[in-house]
C-alpha cells in the first residue's frame, strides 16, 4: 500500500475553543479540510507511529466519512491501532473511559456536542489526550499552530473500512479493531452504582422517561436502564441517533427538551425524567413538577454522592465553573472538602481530577461528571440521581427540597443574546471592562455593586494562568452577574449572562426563579447598555 503525501492549505483563522475545531459542517466537508486538521493533531502530538488511537463521533452527520478519512490517515501516518465503536458512535464520556481502559495514545472525538447536525448544520472534531480529557490549552495551542503552518497530509487509498463488524481489520500497518461502543461505559457505570437498589426503584412501580433526543445516547440508555435496570420499554425516547437528530436541536434544557419538560409538569407525570445531548455529556435533570438546575443538580450529587458504591468513602473535593452557582460551595465547606472555582470548559477540570484534588465537577450548562472519566457524562449523572432517589426512597422534589432547607437556595439563570453581531458584542465587552473598576459603590435601580472584576485562574496543580475568563459584577447582599462571550457558538456572538442570588435556609424558597432574579437582570442590562448596544431586550434563551 502506497502512502500519498498530498498538499493542503493552512487554515486562516481556526483556532480551536474548548471543545475542539466547531463549524459549519460544510467547512468540514471541503476537500482536504478534516485533512488539514488531522494532520495537525498528529503533528502537534509528535506524531501517531506505534501509537493506539480512540476514534468515534455522535452519529451526526459526516460522522462516518471522516472517520474513513481518520482511519486511512492514521494508517499513512503509521499508527498501531485505532479503536473505532461499532457504526462510528461513541459518546464523548464513553470514549474518554475507552481511552482511559485501554490506555491509549489519545482519542479523536466527533461532535458538535447539542449544535443541530445536518449537511446545513454543525459539525466538531476535538482530541483528547491520554488521560482521556480534552486536550488542555498547551496541546490545543500546539495544534492550532499546526494548521497555521502545514502544507500537506498523509493518507492512504482504500476502500471504506466496514464499521460495523466487531472484531479487527488490518489497513497497511494499522490494527482496525471496531468496538461494540456501550459495553465497556456499561460495566464501567454497574462498578459505580447500586444497580439492584435501582432495578428494585424500578420494580416497585417507579416510573422514568430518558429523552436521548436523536442523538447518542440511546443506545447506552436503552441498555443500561431498560436491558439491564428492569425499566420497562419506552422508558427511553428518541433512542434511535440519526444523523440530523431528527432535526431537532439535541440540547437537554428546557428550551430544547420542551416536551420533556411539559410531561413532567402535566398530569401522569413520571417520578423521574431526563435527557441527554448530541454526544452524551450533558444532563438535564426533573422530577414530577419540578426542574432541577445543573448547579443545584451537582450541590444535591455532592450532598449525597456517598450512598453511591462509586463514592462510598465520601468525595475529596468540588470542582465548579466560575459561572456555575455556588449552591455546591456550600455542601463542600458542610463536608470539610475543597471546592474549586475554575474557567468555563471542562479541560479545566483536568489537573484537578488527575491529582486526585477533586471527585465531582459540574457547569451550569448541564455538565455535571467525577474521577471515572475526564469529561462530563450525561447518563453518569442520570444513574447518580436514580441511586440517590433509591437509597433515600424520596422523590425529585423532596430532595431539593430538603437540600435547600439545609444549604439554603441559589436563585441562578442564565440569559443568552445569541447571534449577536461580533464588533457589538466585543465592543460591548470591552467596554465594561474598562468600567469594571468604577462600578464599586454605584446604584443600579434596585440594586448597589459592591465590587466587579475580572476572573483570571491560577491552576493550583500546574500553576498555569487562564486570562480573561468572564466579567464579575458583585451587589450587595450577595447577588451576582457574570459575562462571558461563548466559544463554541457557531454564528456571530453570544453573550451569555449569569445570575445569581442567595436565599438562606429561613428565607423565601418558593420564589419563581425569574422573578427572584429580574433586579439582578435590570441592573445588569444598565450597567452594559445591554439593549442600546444589542437592539435586545429579552434574551434568545433563559435556563
Ligand atoms: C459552553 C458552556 C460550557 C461548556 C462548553 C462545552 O461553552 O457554556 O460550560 O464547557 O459549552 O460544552 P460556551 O459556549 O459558553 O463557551
Ligand atoms: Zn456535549
Amino acid at each position: 500500500m502506497t502512502i500519498l503525501t498530498q498538499t493542503c492549505t493552512p487554515f486562516d483563522d481556526q483556532k480551536p475553543g474548548t471543545s475542539g475545531l466547531r463549524k459549519k459542517t460544510r467547512v468540514f466537508m471541503q476537500p482536504g479540510y478534516v485533512e488539514c486538521f488531522v494532520q495537525s493533531i498528529f503533528n502537534a502530538i509528535g506524531g501517531v507511529a506505534g501509537k493506539t488511537l480512540v476514534i468515534g463521533g455522535d452519529g451526526r452527520f459526516f460522522n462516518l466519512e471522516a472517520i474513513q478519512t481518520i482511519l486511512c490517515m492514521a494508517a499513512a501516518n503509521g499508527a498501531a491501532r485505532a479503536i473505532v465503536g461499532q457504526g462510528g458512535l461513541l459518546s464523548t464520556p464513553a470514549a474518554s473511559h475507552l481511552i482511559r481502559k485501554r490506555g491509549a495514545d489519545g482519542g479523536l472525538l466527533l461532535s458538535a456536542s447539542h449544535n443541530p447536525g445536518g449537511v446545513n448544520a454543525d459539525f466538531g472534531m476535538k482530541f483528547n489526550t491520554p488521560n482521556g480529557g480534552p486536550a488542555p490549552e498547551a496541546v490545543t495551542d500546539a495544534i492550532f499552530a499546526e494548521t497555521q503552518a502545514i502544507t500537506s497530509f498523509k493518507t492512504v487509498k482504500s476502500s471504506d473500512i466496514d464499521l460495523n463488524t466487531l472484531g479487527e481489520t488490518q489497513l497497511h500497518a494499522t490494527t482496525i479493531e471496531i468496538v461494540d461502543p456501550v459495553a465497556d461505559y456499561a460495566a464501567l457505570m454497574q462498578e459505580l452504582f447500586d444497580f439492584d437498589a435501582i432495578r428494585a426503584w424500578f420494580a416497585n412501580g417507579k416510573t422514568m422517561r430518558f429523552d436521548a433526543m436523536h442523538a447518542v445516547t440511546g443506545p447506552y440508555a436503552t441498555t443500561i436502564l431498560q436491558d439491564m435496570l428492569g425499566a420497562p420499554d419506552g422508558t427511553v425516547l428518541n433512542g434511535v441517533p440519526s444523523v440530523d437528530f431528527a432535526k431537532g436541536h439535541p440540547d437537554p434544557n428546557p428550551i430544547w427538551a420542551k416536551p420533556l419538560v411539559d410531561m413532567v409538569m402535566a398530569d401522569g407525570a413520571p417520578d423521574f425524567a431526563a435527557a441527554s445531548d448530541g454526544d452524551g455529556d450533558r444532563n438535564m435533570i426533573l422530577g414530577r413538577g419540578v426542574y432541577v438546575t445543573p448547579s443545584d443538580s451537582l450541590a444535591v450529587i455532592a450532598a449525597n454522592a456517598h450512598l453511591t458504591p462509586g463514592c462510598a468513602a465520601g468525595i475529596k473535593g468540588v470542582a465548579r465553573s466560575m459561572p456555575t452557582s455556588a449552591a455546591c460551595d456550600r455542601v463542600a465547606e458542610a463536608l470539610g472538602v475543597e471546592c474549586f472555582e475554575t474557567p468555563t470548559g471542562w479541560k479545566f477540570f483536568g489537573t484537578l481530577l488527575d491529582a486526585g484534588r477533586v471527585t465531582l465537577c459540574g457547569e451550569e450548562s448541564a455538565g455535571t461528571g467525577s474521577d471515572h472519566v475526564r469529561e462530563k457524562d450525561g447518563l453518569w449523572a442520570v444513574l447518580m440521581w436514580l441511586n440517590i432517589l433509591a437509597a433515600r426512597d424520596l422523590s425529585v422534589k423532596e430532595t431539593l427540597d430538603g437540600h435547600w432547607s439545609t444549604y439554603g437556595r441559589n436563585y441562578y439563570s442564565r440569559h443568552d443574546y445569541e447571534a449577536l453581531d461580533v464588533a457589538i458584542a466585543n465592543d460591548l465587552m470591552a467596554d465594561l471592562t474598562m468600567d469594571l473598576e468604577t462600578l464599586a459603590g454605584q446604584q443600579f435601580g434596585a440594586c448597589k455593586v459592591t465590587y466587579a472584576d475580572r476572573f483570571s485562574y491560577h491552576d493550583p496543580v500546574d500553576g498555569s494562568v487562564s486570562h480573561n475568563q468572564g466579567l464579575r459584577i458583585n451587589f450587595d447582599g450577595g447577588g451576582r452577574a457574570v459575562l462571558r462571550l461563548s466559544g463554541t457558538g457557531t454564528e456571530g456572538a453570544t453573550l451569555r449572562v449569569y445570575l445569581e442570588r442567595y436565599e438562606p435556609p429561613e428565607g423565601d424558597l418558593g420564589i419563581d426563579t425569574q422573578a427572584a432574579l429580574a433586579d439582578l437582570a435590570e441592573a445588569t442590562a444598565q450597567i452594559c447598555g445591554l439593549a442600546q448596544r444589542t437592539g435586545r431586550s429579552v434574551p434568545d434563551v433563559m435556563t
